[in-house]
């Protein structure tokens, strides 16, 4: 039985790359903010001139930094404020994961329940930028950037589900049929894991190191040779997602190993209390994330 699924996923391996050199370019649009956001001559401006060449996206933008996601107590009527206000990782946060959901919006449906998919990935963003912003103290990381790296963490499912779905399916099938990780289904089925090609596409897109870190090392943060904080807290924060029952299917079986994560981070047994409250509210925000930025 071992043997047949080992030649097995072998073949299913070779299929899963051979097709993932279908996978699109990022939009210019979002290479080029990507860059323009990490020079430090950018002006607000810049950003919005080139948000602006996409109406879609310049709506999107203004609706979300209008809503009572950002609570600001104020309206925002264009971009070039939109930017200012919000800052321009979230701006990043915001235009790739418009992006992403707009290149993953196919009716490729498969196995993946996008919304659940979407849901958990932005909790998880969410959790990422509470633990942050209040529970760890760590200069130099931007709670922004714990939230796109927490939106883009599991990023290669999406590549199984458009580009291997039915292998895809497969390994979702053998996860639950074993009542095992998804991530150890995915490398017995197809040979690959989804953070493991998450590395693909993160060359591919040239992605920013905090997000390619992020993608490839958010299950094993202890192989990460820099960022560690950040990929420590996208990791955490995943845990944390899982934990509050934000799974792909209902009894979907994770790996519960936090110990280490929570004394790396100094994450009391108070402040576990305190996040997975906020967690709760984070999962009506996050829906109203995702119905504006979708
Ligand atoms: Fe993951
Ligand atoms: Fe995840």
């Amino acid at each position: 039985m071992q043997k047949t699924m080992t030649a097995s996923a072998n073949e299913r391996y070779h299929r899963v790359i051979e097709q993932i050199d279908n996978l699109p370019a990022l939009p210019s649009i979002v290479t080029r903010l990507i860059r323009v956001v990490n020079s430090p001559d950018t002006s607000a401006e810049d950003a919005a001139s080139l948000i602006e060449r996409d109406p879609a996206l310049t709506t999107k933008m203004l609706r979300l930094a209008n809503s009572a996601f950002y609570g600001i107590p104020r309206s925002i009527s264009s971009v070039s404020s939109a930017v200012v206000i919000l800052g321009f990782n979230t701006i990043r946060s915001l235009v790739l994961s418009a992006s992403v959901m707009k290149m993953f919006s196919g009716n490729n449906e498969h196995t993946l329940d996008k919304e659940r998919f979407w849901k958990h990935s932005i909790v998880c963003a969410l959790a990422a930028k509470i633990i942050v912003r209040h529970f760890i103290n760590v200069r130099m990381m931007d709670p922004e950037s714990a939230f796109c790296a927490g939106i883009l963490h599991d990023i290669g499912k999406l590549i199984f589900n458009e580009f291997a779905g039915e292998d895809y399916k497969t390994a979702c099938e053998y996860a639950m049929n074993n009542n095992i990780p998804l991530l150890e289904a995915e490398r017995i089925v197809l040979g690959i894991d989804h953070a493991q090609i998450g590395r693909i596409l993160a060359d591919k897109w040239a992605l920013p190191l905090d997000l390619e870190y992020s993608i490839v090392f958010h299950h094993s943060p202890g192989e990460a040779d820099k960022l560690t904080d950040l990929v420590t807290t996208v990791h955490f924060a995943d845990i944390v997602t899982h934990q509050a029952g934000l799974h792909l299917w209902d009894d979907e079986v994770q790996v519960q190993e936090w110990a280490e994560s929570k004394s790396i981070l100094r994450i009391s047994d108070s402040d576990m209390t305190k996040i997975m409250e906020t967690l709760q509210e984070s999962v009506e925000k996050s829906l109203e994330f995702f119905n504006i930025i979708k």
